[in-house]
């Protein structure tokens, strides 16, 4: 698999503060990102994830390090050619309509009219909009705009997009949406880089993440190689026995109407509740295995940097 993007100790300071004291917010980042896969970029707020796109995208010069796009010097024209770009908090024409600004937007890349229209049509269906196509933006909401902004980024039919915070400030039902149009670019042959602050949900689409923290790269590396899939612990509930009985087998979190919620740590404890269970004909109502997730990774690595 080729590289589109590759970063090689890549370092940013800031000078802040009356004394200009220089704080450095990216400290030697390193990670590619491979063709066709979708790639996370993954930190808290302030860990420096804006600030390294704003490097690949030559908007701020790194203090040190190479940025290559697609093998290229990032700074060089053709290499930035394939981009597309949807920023944190893009500014939108309130007064335009969703086809208007396409249009608009179709025409800074010199498209013909008849291209124009043709392509904001397909942009607009693709993030789901042909409906809101003579919609004001400014009647837009937060997640519509996203979606938008997501057609924005695609006027030029790019290869590659980096997309940042794009399930920003979306409910549960817009951030699946643009999971899906994410989902469909990549079916579309594109790569996709987007960050983000909030974990849930993204393990579902990324082939690979980088974790920041505190402008260092915590952990990278393919999800399934980061997350083990060892059981972390059992949540069980059961009725039917006395807690009594099982308090030393697990740590009993509650007992109410009868029903006890156990967590239990190892298949011998787990293996001896149910063996109580079965003998005192008790319930059992839940079993729930745990195994780590991104999120456990995501809070240690930010307990412990
Ligand atoms: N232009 C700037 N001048 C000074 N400090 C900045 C500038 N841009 C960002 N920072 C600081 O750099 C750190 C990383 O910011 P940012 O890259 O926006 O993080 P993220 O996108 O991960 O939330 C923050 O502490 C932020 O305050
Ligand atoms: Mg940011």
């Amino acid at each position: 698999m080729a590289d589109i993007l590759e970063l090689r100790d890549v370092r940013k300071a800031f000078r802040q503060g009356f004394l200009l004291r220089s704080r450095e917010v990216l400290k030697g980042i390193s990670f590619s990102v491979g063709e066709g896969e979708i790639f996370g970029y993954l930190g808290p707020n302030g860990a420096g994830k804006t600030s390294t796109i704003k490097c690949v995208l030559g908007l701020l010069f790194p203090d040190g390090g190479t940025i290559r796009i697609g093998g290229r010097p990032h700074l060089e024209t053709r290499a930035k050619a394939g981009l597309g770009f949807l920023p944190e908090n893009p500014y939108f024409y309130d007064y335009l309509t969703a086809a208007e600004f396409l249009d608009f937007y179709a025409q800074l890349f010199g498209l013909p009219k008849s291209e124009r229209r043709e392509r904001a049509a397909r942009l607009l269906g693709l993030v789901g909009m042909e409906k809101a196509a003579g919609l004001q933006l400014r009647k837009f909401s937060r997640g519509m705009l996203q979606r938008i902004g997501l057609a924005q980024a695609l006027v030029n039919d790019p290869s590659f997009l980096i997309l940042d915070e794009p399930l920003g400030g979306l409910d549960p039902l817009g951030r699946k949406e643009i999971r899906d149009i994410i989902l469909t670019l990549k079916e579309d042959g594109k790569t996709v880089l987007f960050t983000s602050h909030i974990l849930q949900d993204i393990e579902m689409i990324c082939d690979r993440v980088a974790i920041l923290i505190g402008g260092r790269i915590h952990r990278q590396g393919r999800l399934a190689d980061l997350v083990s899939e060892n059981i972390l612990f059992t949540e069980l509930t059961v009725s039917g026995i006395d807690p009594a009985e099982v308090a030393g087998l697990g740590r009993s979190l509650s007992a109410q109407g009868g029903r006890i919620l156990l967590k239990v740590f190892d298949d011998v404890g787990l293996e001896s509740v149910l063996d109580l269970v079965r003998e005192r004909k008790g319930t059992i109502h839940a079993l729930i295995p745990r195994v780590q997730t991104l999120e456990d990774i995501f809070v240690e690595a930010v307990k412990n940097p």
